[in-house]
């Protein structure tokens, strides 16, 4: 028997979908009753939001399970939750004691599932339910400027080297209205920019042929909403009607983040990709044709199994070739039950290292020159968090930079800035007006 706990505190790894989703727990948690705990060390129940898609991040769920324990001995009540507990539920059970293994999936269950845990043993539900879990989540009350929004989740895509078919499942669209709805909430609980989220978000369909661009002209006449962003977008998924969206969606922010993973063509066929570094830079043509200042991202992965210096080298002449205002990068990790993870050619981390050396160095450079370009610029700004120094405030640019301003100003506001110096990871800004609303 465990007391029911009154405080809990959410820890969330990984995507933005997995904030999204902590987010959502959290507010079912509290309209249960429970308040928020500052701290993972006072909470009553400590909600584990893990991510599976590498390695090291399966470990550090270990790790942070291991530390919840008290120097008294005791610890609190602790829900798995997340691609982790998807995927390795029983494992997790196996090897360390927890009350509640939930997954993403299945977490609108999260209520009776501490109960059952408050009363004994262990809780688990990995079920994929037909059934939706956002219709069971309660309405959205408080959120920050800037909101995330999930409408498709899953992916049918089954890159060899990637978990998120397995764990979260095949692609989902969420419906229309449904989504309009909790954009209105979102707005009226203080959001003025949404980011769509999805595995494959440029996927969404309503199955009647509308797609992600008809949803985001539904979002753009909401009269609060200033912003809309998406995210992630599979490259084959790029509907003309989305880069027409770009063209003349004005709260449609000119950015775009499409993962390209490598440059070369054997190695996208290996990873099946289903797209080759030809089809990726001509798309990207067709997008900056439609708008001419868009700031481009991507996902890349050094040493995939069999990847050779020369396929390498490919990946670096491809980021040259774009001039990527960021980008992430990832060593190569083997999942378990993917394709790849049984494929030959292993390459030696110290080649790993090198590449991932290079490709950031290439990225950094790239970044860097993207931020120096923007001084000069006029923009808007969505303000979105204090900064350290006095009156400082930071917030985003249309191109997504980190942008900080001394103002007379409020978080939430939207003010138009003079870009004026540029650093390798954020911008500064003299704020010029409060833009219109
Ligand atoms: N190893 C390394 N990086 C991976 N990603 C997905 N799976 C793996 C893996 N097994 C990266 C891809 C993807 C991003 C979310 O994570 O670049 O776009
Ligand atoms: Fe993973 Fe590929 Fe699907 Fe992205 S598109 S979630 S990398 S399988």
């Amino acid at each position: 028997m465990n007391a029911p706990p009154k405080t809990f505190h959410v820890k969330s790894f990984g995507c933005q979908m997995n904030v999204y989703d902590g987010e959502r727990m959290g507010e079912l948690m509290t309209a249960q009753g429970l308040a928020v705990a500052p701290d993972a060390a006072s909470a009553d129940l400590v909600i584990l939001n893990t991510c599976h898609i590498r390695e090291r991040a399966t470990e550090k769920v270990y790790s942070d399970i291991g530390r919840l324990r008290r120097d008294d001995g005791t610890r609190p009540m602790i829900a798995v939750a997340g691609c982790v507990a998807q995927a390795e539920g029983a494992e997790i059970a196996r090897r360390t004691k927890v009350d509640v293994v939930v997954g993403p999936q299945a977490y609108h269950r999260l209520p009776e599932l501490v109960a059952d845990a408050a009363r004994g043993g262990l809780a688990v539900d990995t079920d994929m339910p037909v059934e939706s879990k956002f219709g069971r989540l309660p309405a959205r009350r408080r959120v920050g400027p800037s909101a995330f929004l999930t409408v498709q989740e899953g992916c049918d895509k089954f890159c060899t080297y990637c978990v998120v078919p397995y764990t979260r499942g095949a692609e989902v669209s969420r419906p229309f209205a449904a989504i309009v709805d909790e954009a209105n909430a979102l707005v009226d609980a203080g959001a003025r920019e949404i980011t769509l989220l999805g595995q494959n978000v440029n996927a969404w369909t309503d199955g009647d042929g509308r797609g992600l661009h008809d949803l985001i002209r539904a979002l753009d006449r909401i009269a609060g909403l200033a912003r809309i962003r998406y995210t992630t977008s599979h490259p084959n998924d790029m509907a003309q009607g989305l880069i027409d969206a770009h063209a003349d969606v004005e709260k449609l922010m000119p950015f775009l983040h499409l993962p390209v993973q490598s440059g070369n063509d054997r190695v996208l066929s290996a990873m099946n990709r289903a797209h080759s570094r030809d089809g990726y830079l001509r798309l990207l043509d067709r997008v900056r044709a439609a708008r001419p200042d868009i700031a481009l991202s991507g996902d890349f992965i050094v040493g995939f199994p069999g990847e050779t210096d020369a396929e390498f080298a490919d990946t670096l002449s491809l980021i040259d070739a774009v001039g990527y205002a960021q980008a992430f990068s990832f060593k190569y990790s083997a999942r378990p039950g993917t394709p790849a993870a049984d494929m030959a050619g292993a390459i030696p981390a110290d080649v790993i290292d090198d590449r991932l050396q290079q490709l950031q160095a290439a990225l950094n450079r790239d970044q860097a020159a993207f931020n120096a370009a923007s001084v000069g610029r006029r923009c808007d700004v969505l303000l979105e968090r204090p900064g350290k120094r006095v009156g400082q405030l930071i917030g985003k640019s249309p191109w997504l930079q980190s942008v900080h301003v001394i103002a007379d100003a409020s978080i939430g506001d939207l003010v138009t800035v003079d870009l004026v110096h540029a650093g390798p990871n954020s911008l500064a800004g003299e704020v010029v007006a409060r833009a219109a609303a």
